[in-house]
């Protein structure tokens, strides 16, 4: 009998009832560290005393009017965002998968709109993740996302990971835009090099594409700096947003310069509850620590701890991990043993880690996790490590 939630996911044997920072807690009171933080979307680890005292005062206040009306919070974190990034003007979603669709839509429409209708291509690249939609499954390209959900939205191509040389043979007169995760999470936290990142935004000028990054996981603060593509010194036309930016609430964000935007006009998109009141109230507590450059220099302070004590655990267990990689507090192992086998054994130590492709784990915890708390959660998978290889 089917259970009576759709069975979509490979759950592990936990379940939590209480967080606090970097810990999550099981009703029977068992402490987990948590270096997963939901995926990367509990930025500021869980309850957070400035995050739940935006939501409930703003749930006191007014939960949700419909974009029908203004709205003072989603216009405040608008402000915030175009401040501080190189956008001129926001659109809120509820999803990274729904910033992913509308990435896709404006594109189309900036050509269409500026006489090259035929201008439909998205050139997007092999392990990328996009979200779950037509687009984002087609954008991604996977035997194991498109399996049996054809026919795929059309006009995708993937290519080999930072291939720029098969990036400028792909390029024709019908491509609109060049996608890309600037660090790829689902990957296997693959990022892309800095050039490679130049030399992407360097074809879209001189073709007149538009350049989509997607920051869904590897934005707000994840990489030490605000948006993981300022490393680069470049900046897009068009960028997706989500999971870190609600701390926890469901929201999302596209970003775009005024001439990448200029075409969605009223009545070209909309969301019911993109942008609400509770979202974006939260967005802003959220925001206004994490875009503070101190906050910023925390976490690449702490993301350098993390780094070096990862390296001594990979050193000092080769037969279970192969190497370190990933910017920031955006860390991935890679592992000799089945990842698989690695995550359950930091269950055993209560330490959550994420699994990705390419047999890496994901440690992605809270941008507040302290020293200690860091040091424990090395202690902690080398502990993993060893029930792995005695296993
Ligand atoms: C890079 C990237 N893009 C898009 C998405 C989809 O976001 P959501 O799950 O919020 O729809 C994800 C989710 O993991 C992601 O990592």
């Amino acid at each position: 009998m089917i259970p009576s939630i759709l069975p979509t996911y490979n759950r592990a044997p936990l379940e939590f009832v209480s967080g606090a920072g970097a810990w999550l807690t099981e009703a029977d009171g068992r402490r987990f560290l948590d270096l997963g933080a939901g995926i990367a979307v509990n930025a500021l680890g869980h309850a957070h005393p400035a995050l739940v005292e935006a939501l409930t005062a703003q749930a006191q206040a007014l939960w949700h009017v419909s974009n029908l009306y203004g709205i003072v919070q989603q216009q405040a974190l608008a402000d915030r965002l175009v401040a501080a990034t190189f956008a001129d003007t926001v659109f809120f979603t509820n999803s990274g998968t729904e910033a992913c669709e509308l990435a896709v839509k404006m594109a189309r429409r900036h050509f269409h709109d500026f006489g090259q209708p035929d201008r439909v291509g998205i050139i997007a690249f092999e392990g990328s993740f996009h979200g779950r939609s037509s687009a984002g499954i087609a954008a991604s390209g996977s035997e194991k996302m498109t399996k049996g959900f054809g026919p795929l939205l059309p006009g995708f191509t993937q290519l080999p990971f930072c291939d720029i040389d098969a990036v400028r043979a792909a390029i024709t007169d019908t491509t609109a835009a060049i996608l890309v995760e600037p660090v790829q999470g689902e990957g296997g936290i693959r990022p892309v090099p800095d050039a490679d990142l130049r030399a992407l935004r360097a074809l879209c000028d001189d073709h007149g594409l538009l350049l989509i990054l997607d920051e869904v996981q590897c934005g707000m603060g994840r990489t030490g700096r605000l948006f993981a593509h300022e490393w680069a010194g470049i900046a897009p036309d068009i960028m997706m947003v989500a999971k870190g930016i609600g701390g926890g609430f469901p929201l999302g964000a596209v970003l775009a310069t005024e001439a990448a935007a200029s075409a969605m006009t009223a009545g070209t998109h909309g969301s019911t509850y993109g942008g609400n009141p509770l979202g974006c109230a939260v967005g802003c507590a959220v925001m206004d620590i994490v875009s503070d450059p101190d906050f910023l220099a925390d976490v690449n302070r702490k993301a350098g701890l993390l780094r070096q004590k990862l390296e001594g655990l990979a050193a000092a267990h080769p037969d279970v991990f192969e190497e370190v990689r990933g910017v920031g507090l955006m860390l991935g192992l890679k592992c000799r043993a089945a990842n698989a086998d690695v995550v359950a054994a930091g269950h055993a130590e209560q330490v959550l880690t994420v699994p990705a492709a390419d047999n890496v784990i994901r440690l992605l915890p809270p941008l507040t996790i302290t020293e200690d708390e860091i040091a424990e959660a090395v202690d902690r998978l080398d502990r993993a490590a060893a029930r792995v290889t005695a296993a």
